[in-house]
C-alpha cells in the first residue's frame, strides 16, 4: 500500500476546485462534505462528489471522502450518496475513537455488498482528536477495520475545549495539541497505520509550511493534510527521503550485511547500532512504497 504523502482538502461543492485537484499532483484528494461546505450546500456537494468520482482519473491522486461526524444524520446520507462510486476511502472527522471506525466500517460493509465493491477495499482515514474524549483512545486503534490512516486535528479541538486559541503568542500550538500530536504519532505507529501530520492553515507562509513538514518527518510522521493546492509540493518533496539519506541508509544496511556478529559498529567515526539499522530499513521500505 502506497504511502499518503500528501492529503489535499477540496471543498466537495467547489466545481472550479474540484476540478483543479486533479492536476494538482496529491497522493490524494479528500473531497470534504463536512466543515468546507455549508450545511445548505451538502445535497449538492454530494451530488457532485459522487459525479466526480465515477469520472475522475485516479492514476495520480487516489480519491477520499470526508464525510460528516457519526452522530449527525447527515453522516448515513453521505455514506449512501458517495460510497456507491467506490471512493479509495473514507475520512472521518470528529472520531472519538474505535468504536467510531467499527461503526463506519459496518456502513462501508453493508454498501459494499449491495453495490459489488470488493470487500474491505474502502480504507478509513480517522481525524481522531477533534473532541474532548478523542485523545483518552489514542492508544486503541490496533485492529480498527479499514484504517489505513490516523490524523489529528487542532482547530476542532480547540473549539471542543472553548479554547480562545491553540496558538501561544509566538504562533506556536500550546500545550495541549502538542499533546494531541504526539498520541496521534504514537497510536499510528502502535496500531500499524500511516500517521498524517494536520493541516498548516496559513496558507500563503511557504516558510511556515515547510518548517511543520521537517518537524512533522523528522518525529517519525509519513505525511501532512494540505488545504491549497501551493501546499503540495512542499509537502511531497519534505517526506520523499532525499538522495543523501537514501545513501546513508544503505551505507548503514550494507555495514550490517558485511558484518553479521556485530551488534555495534563505527560508520564514518559515528555509532551505529540496531534502531539505526530499523530506521534506514524504514527509509528504503518509504522509497519503495512512495509513488513514482
Ligand atoms: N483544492 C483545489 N483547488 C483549490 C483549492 C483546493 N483546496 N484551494 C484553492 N484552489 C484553487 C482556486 O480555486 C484557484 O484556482 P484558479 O487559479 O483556477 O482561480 C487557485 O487554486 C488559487 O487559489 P487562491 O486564490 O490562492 O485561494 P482561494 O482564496 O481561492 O481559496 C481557500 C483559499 C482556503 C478558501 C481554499 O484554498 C480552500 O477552499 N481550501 C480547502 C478548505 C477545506 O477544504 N477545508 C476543510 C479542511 S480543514
Ligand atoms: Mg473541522
Amino acid at each position: 500500500m502506497s504511502v499518503l504523502r500528501s492529503m489535499l482538502f477540496v471543498p466537495g461543492d467547489s466545481e472550479k476546485k474540484l476540478a483543479k485537484g486533479a492536476s494538482v499532483g496529491a497522493d490524494a484528494l479528500i473531497l470534504d462534505l463536512e466543515d468546507a461546505v455549508a450545511a445548505s450546500r451538502r445535497p449538492v456537494a454530494r451530488e457532485m462528489v459522487h459525479e466526480y468520482l465515477r469520472n475522475a482519473d485516479r492514476s495520480q491522486s487516489e480519491l477520499w471522502v470526508r464525510i460528516n461526524p457519526l452522530d449527525t444524520a447527515d453522516a448515513l446520507r453521505d455514506v449512501t450518496a458517495v460510497a456507491r462510486a467506490r471512493p479509495d476511502g473514507i475520512a472521518l472527522p470528529k472520531c472519538d475513537g474505535p468504536h467510531h471506525i467499527l461503526k463506519l466500517s459496518h456502513y462501508l460493509d453493508a454498501m459494499e455488498i449491495e453495490h459489488g465493491i470488493p470487500q474491505g477495499s474502502i480504507a478509513i482515514c480517522a481525524i481522531a482528536t477533534e473532541t474532548a474524549v478523542a485523545p483518552f483512545s489514542l492508544g486503541q486503534y490496533k485492529g480498527a477495520p479499514r484504517l489505513r490512516v490516523l490524523t489529528w486535528g487542532a482547530e476542532d479541538l480547540a473549539a471542543a475545549l472553548g479554547a480562545s486559541s491553540n496558538k501561544d503568542e509566538h504562533g506556536e500550538y500550546t500545550a495541549p495539541y502538542v499533546l494531541a500530536r504526539s498520541l496521534c504519532l504514537f497510536g499510528a505507529h502502535a496500531a500499524g497505520v500511516q500517521p498524517l501530520d494536520t493541516v498548516c492553515p496559513d496558507f500563503r507562509n511557504s516558510a511556515r509550511l515547510q518548517r511543520e513538514c521537517e518537524d512533522a518527518r523528522r518525529d517519525g510522521y509519513l505525511g501532512k493534510i494540505a488545504i491549497h493546492p501551493d501546499q503540495v509540493a512542499v509537502i511531497n518533496a519534505a517526506f520523499t527521503p532525499s538522495a543523501a539519506e537514501i545513501e546513508h541508509a544503505q551505507a548503514v544496511i550494507a555495514a550490517f550485511a558485511a558484518n553479521p556478529d556485530a551488534g555495534a559498529l563505527n560508520l564514518n567515526g559515528k555509532m551505529i547500532d540496531m534502531p539505526h539499522l530499523k530506521q534506514a530499513e524504514r527509509i528504503l521500505a518509504l522509497v519503495s512504497r512512495a509513488k513514482a
